[in-house]
């Protein structure tokens, strides 16, 4: 598909207005998005857990405008209230999008939005907020356009939440996600992301992902300054091989449920996202002093306790702690004891893989 296949012809209805409400989680890349070209095109390929617990809720309630106007006629509320803060990101996103779903202008749209997770917890929001937005929107074209297939609705609305920030389009469907072309996944593409298309193991249908809130501070580096610190990078050839080759290594991975070697990638794509942040110019240390205990920790514990625990990092100092099902007892209370006291009030969160955004409405 290319991005031509995405703008629409002519609407066979007319729909006056409206509601429609989503919730979409988060995700957790394994192999990690770090540097783009032009229009969120990925430098490589990624692929991540889907989340359940951490989620956006978005309702959109809209009535077609008397003509269509020359912007975007919106208003945004955040948990309740009117929020100047984050339009001008919608509006970025409404113009990048607007040639594929070019009902846009025709319609004042109020939209109001929710996170289930504190919103000064370190966790991204881009990636569930962007993604329940671009479900809502296509919902509305849906109406516009009744015949749209399953299969092109999702598609398309993991193009659009790319469109509003890269890794939302892994947010969409569940549980495993890939997106960004690469030559051993069928199907694979820069544009959207795709439900990951080989075998996986029952041992990765439910794995567990307790999140450490060691630092609750706003980002430090944006994701847009992050990935253009790509660019010049003396890595960064190396960098984009690196997740190619993770992602082949990984297929026989997922189909035989081996664990030592989903350990040995997942850690070692954690540290490189950061390596590279640290070694680009300028140069960014995200981890605080308790990422590190936190990390010693978890490879103390793994070794004396045989269990599979392992972590991986966002672009920030909180830790993603990932476990199999049938260790979560002995895990958790590792977490519970030896970890918690290295979170800000000991805060966490516990989530699970999960299986891609809900209509709700
Ligand atoms: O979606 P963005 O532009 O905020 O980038 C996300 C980048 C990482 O979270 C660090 C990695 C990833 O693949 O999700």
């Amino acid at each position: 598909m290319t991005e031509k296949d995405f703008i629409p012809g002519v609407y066979p209805q007319k729909v006056e207005k409206g509601q429609i409400t989503y919730s979409s989680p988060s995700n957790i890349a394994l192999v990690k998005y770090w540097g783009k070209k032009e229009n969120q095109i990925p430098a490589n390929p990624s692929v991540s857990f889907t989340l359940e617990a951490c989620a956006t809720t978005t309702t959109v309630t809209f009535y077609e405008l008397g003509s269509a106007g020359s912007h975007f006629s919106f208003d945004l509320f955040f948990e309740g209230r009117p929020n100047e803060d984050f339009k001008p990101k919608i509006q970025t996103f409404f113009k990048r999008i607007t040639v594929y779903l070019p009902f846009l202008k025709s319609y004042h749209l109020k939209i109001e939005t929710a996170n289930s997770f504190p919103h000064s917890s370190g966790i991204a929001s881009s990636a569930s907020g962007m993604s329940a937005l671009a479900l809502c929107l296509l919902e509305i074209e849906r109406e516009l356009n009744p015949e749209m297939t399953q299969e092109y609705f999702t598609r398309k609305a993991s193009f659009l939440a790319r469109l509003g920030s890269g890794s939302a389009c892994r947010s969409i469907e569940g549980d495993l996600v890939q997106w960004g072309a690469h030559k051993e996944t069928e199907g694979s593409s820069d544009l959207f992301g795709i439900k990951y298309p080989y075998k996986v193991h029952n041992v990765f249908n439910s794995y567990h992902d307790t999140i450490l809130l060691v630092d609750k501070g706003k980002k430090q580096v944006s994701s847009t300054i992050g990935h253009g610190l790509m660019h010049d990078h003396p890595f960064a050839a190396q960098r984009f091989q690196q997740a190619h080759n993770n992602l082949s290594k990984l297929r026989s991975v997922f189909e035989k449920g081996d664990l030592d070697t989903f350990i040995e990638i997942v850690e070692s794509e954690a540290l490189t996202l950061h390596a590279m942040m640290m070694t680009s110019q300028p140069s960014f240390v995200l981890m605080k002093p308790n990422t590190l205990e936190v990390i010693q920790k978890i490879r103390d514990f793994r070794e004396k306790s045989g269990t599979h625990v392992c972590f991986t990092l966002d672009a920030g100092a909180n830790v993603h702690v990932l476990y199999p099902e049938n260790e979560k007892e002995k895990v958790y209370a590792f977490v519970k004891n030896e970890l918690l006291v290295y979170c800000e009030n000991q805060q966490h969160i516990c989530d699970r893989i999960g299986y891609g955004a809900k209509k709700l409405g």
